[in-house]
């Protein structure tokens, strides 16, 4: 494998932090490694330190979240910042002994999604008689300072960085980022610019607060596969995009360096599109690469950029750095 894919076991750079080849755990709930005040359970820390045996270079938890005030789809990393650190520090003296780090993928919201609070009043996914409450700035401020407060304490854990969950799935921050879902006139709506205001705040204040060394990645979806508001489209085509053209994602992906972002981790869809957010077995092999390379060539993302680039478990977070050069060309 070494003289086929040469850098898939060479390091990787993310920001300052160094990972030990290229494969990587995609961010996923597994739904047992969270207990109900926010820490790890044993089966979690005991799941994370078996993955590292099997020889990832970095993990990703999947989303946890930061409050309970406007939303509870997870416990929260501030019920109870103490056992978090705790368990946190037990994976963490555990994975080292591969050499392995891991990421704690901080979630901002679900928005609509969860069906309580978004930018806008948009129709709640699981229920269409229902809206979402628009956000308050004072909300959004909230918001903001319970997540810089969780990657302090995710820091404080030890763990090697955070992602942040994301501009994807239609979550919270990607309702923001999509004209169609935003439909704000202040300082959060209008421009892409102003659309992407609060991952923009995050990465300053969490530099401020954790350290400019402490990485931070994102999520992005460069497509979302959509008709509209719970309509799927099937084909990718994006003559009936109605939401994220690769063409924007690009333009995306380019400000979210300029951000400071150390890292883009990429995948399409939205919980509209099921489709391509978990794409089934028979969705073409490798579908994302070209999409995933588009973005890499285009914003020439300054450190080394994880993508889930297709379903197979072998090509789970490909980085596409590390595609050869032929291949990762648009
Ligand atoms: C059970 C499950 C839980 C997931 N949880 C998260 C999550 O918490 N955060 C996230 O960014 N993506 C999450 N994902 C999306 C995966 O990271 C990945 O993008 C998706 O499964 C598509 O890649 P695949 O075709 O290789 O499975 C989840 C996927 C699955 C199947």
């Amino acid at each position: 494998m070494s003289k086929s894919y040469p850098h898939l076991i060479s390091p990787l750079s993310i920001g300052k932090v160094t990972i030990k080849n290229r494969f990587a755990v995609a961010p996923m709930d597994p739904g047992f490694d969270v207990a109900s005040d926010g820490s790890f359970t044993q089966d979690g820390i005991d799941y994370y330190v078996r993955r590292a045996q099997g020889g990832f270079g970095l993990i990703y938890t999947g989303g946890m979240g930061i409050d309970t005030d406007f939303e509870k789809f997870a416990p929260s990393i501030l019920d109870n910042p103490a056992a978090f650190v705790r368990t946190g520090q037990e994976i963490n003296a555990r994975i080292a002994a591969y050499g392995t780090k891991m990421f704690v993928q901080v979630a901002f919201g679900l928005g609509r999604n969860a069906g309580l609070s978004a930018p806008s009043e948009l129709t709640i996914l699981w229920d269409p008689s229902r809206k979402t409450r628009a956000l308050t700035v004072q909300d959004i401020e909230t918001k903001m300072s319970s997540f810089v407060e969780a990657c302090k304490v995710v820091q404080r854990a030890g763990f090697a960085g955070v992602d942040v969950h994301a501009i994807h799935w239609g979550h919270l921050l990607d309702e923001f980022a999509l004209s169609l879902m935003n439909q704000r006139t202040d300082e959060y709506g209008g421009s892409l610019g102003n659309r992407l205001r609060i991952p923009r705040e995050l990465r300053r204040r969490v530099a401020e607060a954790c350290g400019p060394d402490f990485p931070v990645t994102i999520r992005l979806g460069l497509r979302t596969g959509i008709k509209g508001l719970g309509q799927a489209s099937y084909t990718l085509d994006e003559a009936e995009e109605a939401g994220r053209t690769l063409a924007e994602a690009v333009e995306i992906a380019k400000l979210l360096e300029s951000y400071g972002y150390d890292g883009l981790s990429v995948d399409t869809g939205t919980l509209d599109s099921y489709y391509w957010a978990c794409p089934p077995s028979y969705i073409e092999r490798g579908y994302m690469v070209g999409l995933a390379a588009a973005v890499w060539w285009a914003a020439r993302w300054r450190s080394t950029t994880a993508a889930t680039v297709a379903r197979s478990p072998s090509w789970r977070c490909y980085p596409i750095s590390s595609l050869p050069g032929s291949a990762c060309r648009p």
